[in-house]
């Protein structure tokens, strides 16, 4: 692993949820496993008022709750890291106050030698995004060494990430903005690309001759929590789809790049991104269903539906859950159906992406139902219980040759006994060593708009597209069912252990 530059890390949004639960202790992570450059401190800035100090001591408390101090060596990080925490406020919406903010920079730099590294995070409100760039280019904060992360939502539509975009190049290049998708951080996310590319196995039969459909699941047991203001202008298409998803979507689906580098990877998903078949209103109205989640009880306890939840208007038709059918219209996918789905309030929390083979061109045996046996399926299981499982048909013992159905699993937790890293430590990291391979380029932003975007306007125009209802703790609307057309298929009902499926899940 290369030694990454020194650097000086600022973090806009300092006194909020992502810096205390994401940020600060992957930095505190990358610490620990002796990663972080030999000269480095952390700034944060907000509007809230407070000294190093209450910055240092309300760090330390994050930290006791969103990582791990046991050791003594543990212990010593932890008092080199806050030492090296810093804190300045200013009205962030106030160019003027970014005079402050220089000297503090320049001083954090001068004082650690840092090289004039520097990172500035915006882990804010969206509405900072097109402000903080243009402040900091003001202050002369946007040289060649200086970079820039934004988290998502990068714009609400396809119109307002163009702007965005616009924007940003207005101050940095595109080389110095890193567009953060946490998904691409996953070790589960990047193990795909080995997956696919150091094995000689699964490559020559990774096309439409072999794979008959894919099926990709992202399920969350919560609801929407304490973020219903920002979810009810959101919804899963835009939180989840349109980002992290079609991610994954890129990478189990890109031709095979050059070089595993940023540029070479980033250019063969935008290629996937441009190949989606473009939505009809047909299309919309028949291949993509959106619900949203209504009360049930679950283990005795009451839950609330989502119109009741905090934040959330009361005839609110956000979708809290989405599932589609589409097609990637290049030589490779010709003909073979992606479904997808993702919601709130579902059964558990797992994403993984299964691919289904086709099943043998000619049926010699049966299963033990005796119907034709089972397609080959592998299941890459992103979260939890991180691994691969590959289904395929075994002859029962005894007479005459009935096939079932068996598993031969890998699971992540046998390959290592240290905890898989968290996605930010991982994105964190390769910023620092400038290489933005896991970061979301600002044209594969706008093509994955493009797609999503006509999907967002029928929704909003036609009012006789239904929203299905569907009691919280189950698959979501019965109706998706429908979205695969085959009668012998349907979607997986996977569990949080990855062998588990089809029988009864822990919830
Ligand atoms: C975030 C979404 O980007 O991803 C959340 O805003 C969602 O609504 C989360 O819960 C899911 O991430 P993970 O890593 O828990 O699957």
């Amino acid at each position: 692993m290369r030694a990454s530059p020194n650097h000086l890390i600022v973090i806009f949004g300092a006194s909020g949820d992502l810096t205390r639960r994401k940020l600060i202790p992957a930095l505190f992570n990358i610490l620990k496993q002796n990663l972080m450059p030999s000269n480095f401190a952390i700034l944060g800035v907000g509007r809230t008022e407070m000294n190093n100090e209450i910055f240092r001591d309300e760090m330390k408390s994050s930290l006791a709750t969103f990582s791990e101090i046991q050791s003594t060596k543990d212990k010593d990080a932890l008092e080199k890291f806050l030492s090296l925490l810093f804190y300045c406020a200013i009205d962030t919406f106030k160019p003027e106050a970014y005079e402050a903010l220089k000297n503090k920079v320049d001083h954090l730099d001068s004082d650690f030698k840092l090289d004039d590294n520097i990172i500035f995070y915006l882990a804010t409100p969206p509405n900072l995004y097109d402000k903080i760039p243009a402040f900091l280019a003001n202050q002369g904060l946007n040289r060649k060494t200086h970079k820039l992360i934004i988290e998502k939502p990068f714009g609400n539509d396809l119109d307002s990430a163009k702007t965005l975009n616009r924007e940003l190049l207005n101050f940095f290049t595109e080389d110095q903005i890193y567009r953060i998708d946490h998904y691409l951080g996953k070790e589960t996310v990047q193990n795909i690309l080995v997956t696919r590319f150091s094995n000689h196995i699964f490559e020559p039969i990774w096309n439409r001759n072999f794979i008959h459909h894919v099926e990709i699941t992202s399920a969350e047991s919560i609801g929407v929590e304490k973020r219903g203001g920002y979810y009810d202008n959101s919804g899963a298409l835009r939180d989840m789809v349109q980002n992290h998803l079609l991610q994954l979507v890129g990478l189990i689906a890109m031709e095979p790049p050059i070089l595993a580098d940023s540029v070479n990877i980033r250019n063969e998903t935008l290629k996937v991104f441009k190949s989606l078949r473009p939505l009809s209103q047909e299309n919309i109205r028949k291949d993509i269903i959106r619900g949203q989640y209504l009360h049930s009880t679950i283990n005795n306890e009451k839950v609330l539906s989502y119109r009741d939840e905090e934040g959330v208007r009361r005839d609110s038709k956000t979708e809290t859950y989405a599932a589609m059918k589409f097609f990637i219209d290049n030589w490779r996918w010709s003909g073979v159906p992606f479904y997808l789905r993702t919601g709130k309030k579902l059964p558990t929390r797992v994403t993984e992406v299964v691919i289904h083979y086709r099943q043998t061109p000619h049926h010699l045996f049966c299963n033990t139902l005796g119907l034709p046996n089972d397609s080959n399926q592998l299941v890459i299981r992103i979260q939890p219980d991180e691994g691969l499982l590959m289904k395929f048909g075994m002859k029962v013992p005894g007479a005459g040759f009935t096939v079932q159905n068996v598993n031969m699993d890998f699971h992540y937790s046998s390959l290592t006994d240290k905890k898989i890293p968290e996605a930010y430590e991982r994105l964190l990291l390769d910023c620092m060593l400038n290489d933005s391979t896991l970061y979301a380029r600002g044209d594969t932003v706008e093509t994955t708009w493009e797609f999503i975007n006509p999907i967002l306007e029928a929704w909003k125009e036609d009012a006789g597209i239904p929203l299905y209802g569907y009691p919280s703790g189950t698959w979501g609307p019965d109706v998706a069912d429908s979205l695969i057309e085959e009668p012998w298929l349907k979607w997986r009902h996977p569990c949080k252990n990855l062998t588990d499926d089809g029988i009864y899940c822990e919830l």
